[in-house]
C-alpha cells in the first residue's frame, strides 16, 4: 500500500484551515508543501511562514519538495518552519552530499528530486546516504499538468537499483497522478504518490486519497 502525499499547491489557500482538517481526517499520511524560488522554475508558490503557521494544524509529516537553487542557504529555517523531510533537486546542487550531509544533521530526512531529463544512474554514488528519491513525472512548476509516461521506466530502473544493493530508500513519484495512473506507478515501485489537482480539485477529496491508498492491483515490490 503506497503513501499519499497530497500536494496543497492545489488547495484552496483562502480555506486553508478547512483543507488541513479534511486531511487530517483522510487517509492521507504526508502534508506535501512545494516551495517554488522563481529561479529554479519559472513560478513562485509560498515559503516559510506559510508553512510555519501549517504546522499546528496537523501531526502528520511535513514533507517539503523545494524546487529553489542553492536549497543549502534555507535548510535550516525549514527545519525551523516545522520541515520533517527535505527533499532538494539534484539540478539545484553543485554540493549535493555536502547539502544531503547538511539536512540530516538537522534532523530530517532527506531526499533528492530528478527532473524528468535527469538520469537515475546520476544517484548510483549519493543513494546510499539519502531517505527517498522523488521521481518528478512532469516538469516541476507547475500544479495540473499531464504525467509523463517514461516515469515509469525511471521508477522501474531505480527500484531495480534499490533491490539489487539491498537499500530501504523511498521512491516519491510526483507530478500528473490520478486514480487511474496510480496502479502503474506503483506496480513500477513507487513508495509514495503526490497528488494535488486529483486530490483537491476531485468532488469528494477524502474519498479520492481513499482510492489512491487502496489501489486494487499487484505490488511487485515490498516497501
Ligand atoms: C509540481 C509540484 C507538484 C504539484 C503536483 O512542480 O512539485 O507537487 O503540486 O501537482 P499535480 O498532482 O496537480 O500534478
Ligand atoms: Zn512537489
Amino acid at each position: 500500500m503506497p503513501l499519499v502525499a497530497p500536494s496543497l499547491l492545489a488547495s484552496n489557500f483562502l480555506r486553508l484551515q478547512e483543507e488541513c482538517t479534511m486531511l487530517n481526517e483522510s487517509e492521507a499520511d504526508w502534508f506535501h508543501l512545494d516551495v517554488m524560488d522563481g529561479r529554479f522554475v519559472p513560478n513562485i508558490s509560498y515559503g516559510l511562514p506559510v508553512i510555519e503557521q501549517l504546522r499546528p494544524t496537523t501531526r502528520k509529516l511535513f514533507d517539503v519538495h523545494l524546487m529553489i537553487e542553492e536549497p543549502e542557504r534555507y535548510a535550516e529555517a525549514f527545519k525551523k518552519a516545522g520541515a520533517d523531510s527535505l527533499t532538494i533537486h539534484y539540478e539545484a546542487c553543485r554540493h549535493l552530499h555536502r547539502n544531503i550531509q547538511q539536512i540530516k544533521e538537522l534532523g530530517m530526512l532527506a531526499g533528492v528530486a530528478l527532473n524528468p531529463h535527469t538520469p537515475v544512474a546520476l544517484l548510483n554514488d549519493i543513494i546510499a546516504d539519502i531517505d527517498m528519491v522523488l521521481i518528478m513525472s512532469v516538469n516541476p512548476g507547475f500544479g495540473g499538468q499531464k504525467f509523463i509516461p517514461h516515469s515509469l521506466n525511471k521508477i522501474r530502473t531505480l527500484r531495480g537499483r534499490i533491490e539489487e544493493r539491498g537499500l530501504s530508500v523511498r521512491i516519491e513519484v510526483d507530478g500528473g497522478i490520478t486514480v487511474e495512473n496510480a496502479a502503474a506507478i506503483v506496480e513500477a515501485g513507487a513508495d509514495v504518490l503526490v497528488a494535488g489537482s486529483t486530490v483537491f480539485k476531485s468532488p469528494d477529496p477524502k474519498e479520492t486519497i481513499r482510492q489512491l491508498k487502496h489501489i486494487p492491483g499487484l505490488r511487485t515490490y515490498t516497501v
